[in-house]
């Protein structure tokens, strides 16, 4: 087979295609030169040299070559109190959050997933801000949950070297983070109210119980609208009555609430 260290329309075609198919992430065709370079840096780690090649194997894979390439193939960017007014609302309302939704009081328990966590800063920040201001007799569950492996390898790690964009306040600094060098650890009263799996948004949810916050932020983004109104409609159902939905300050459900009400920017819920 020919070989060449440049993707040809039809080989960025097929790639475009199984990203699409498996993961929801829309790739312009801007894409193709971040494909490119990320697909030759996997090939050359697999020992292969044709891109049809390395298509093939990936495409049958469901091991490791198909996850590396999920890593590498998807953003991971993100901070704590990334997009803090979603932070700064549950301070603000945990009384509301409370009262609108009585299984939080019956069942002692608040559940939150945070559904494209990352290398878990959404999840820990989540963590942190609820251990610090809901009232101390309910429990607090968070699922995290990525689709690719490496961030939830990191994320459950728990150990953070943090950059200017991670506003975290001094409160927040000196009480949930233990410094070590230049080494940020989360402690285990912070990290034991969260487990972390890998899990596909566009896989059905497995889940048995509701939540009563979702947190789907800055993922939506790469998924095309028929994508995103499945996903929606896949996020109401699983809501609990009186739930929340926060999105990333870059997306809208603008057209496409499904049956979710309007809170304010980028914050839904569920009213029956
Ligand atoms: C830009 S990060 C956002 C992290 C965090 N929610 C935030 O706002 O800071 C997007 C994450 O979505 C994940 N992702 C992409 N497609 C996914 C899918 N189909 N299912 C689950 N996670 C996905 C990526 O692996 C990545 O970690």
């Amino acid at each position: 087979m020919e070989k060449s260290n440049k993707l040809t329309p039809e080989q960025f075609e097929k790639f475009r295609a199984l990203v699409k198919e498996r993961l929801g992430i829309h790739l312009s065709a801007a894409k193709k030169e971040m494909v490119q370079s990320k697909v030759s840096r996997l090939m050359r780690e697999n020992n292969i040299v044709c891109f049809d090649e390395y298509f093939n194997v990936v495409q049958c894979d469901k091991g490791k070559v198909w996850s590396s390439f999920v890593d590498h193939i998807t953003i991971h960017k993100t901070n704590f109190f990334r997009e803090d007014n979603h932070f700064n609302f549950i301070r603000e309302k945990i009384g509301d959050i409370i009262a609108n939704n009585p299984g939080i009081s019956d069942t002692r328990q608040i559940k939150v997933w945070s559904s494209a966590c990352s290398t878990g800063d959404e999840a820990y920040t989540l963590a942190m801000v609820l251990k610090e201001y809901i009232p101390p007799e309910i429990d607090i569950k968070i699922l995290a949950t990525d689709v690719s492996s490496l961030v939830i390898q990191e994320a459950q790690n728990a150990e953070y070297v943090l950059d200017s964009e991670d506003a975290i306040n001094p409160y927040f600094l000196s009480k949930y983070f233990k410094k070590i060098g230049n080494i940020y650890k989360i402690p285990d009263e912070i990290k034991n109210l969260v487990t972390f799996r890998t899990f596909n948004l566009m896989n059905p949810f497995p889940f048995k119980n509701r939540f009563d916050i979702i947190f789907c932020r800055n993922v939506m983004i790469y998924f095309d609208n028929p994508t995103q109104e499945e996903l929606i409609k896949k996020f109401y159902h699983i809501l609990t009555p009186g739930g929340l939905l926060f999105i990333g300050h870059s997306e809208s459900l603008t057209q496409k609430q499904y049956k979710f009400k309007y809170v304010q920017p980028t914050i839904y819920t569920r009213s029956e």
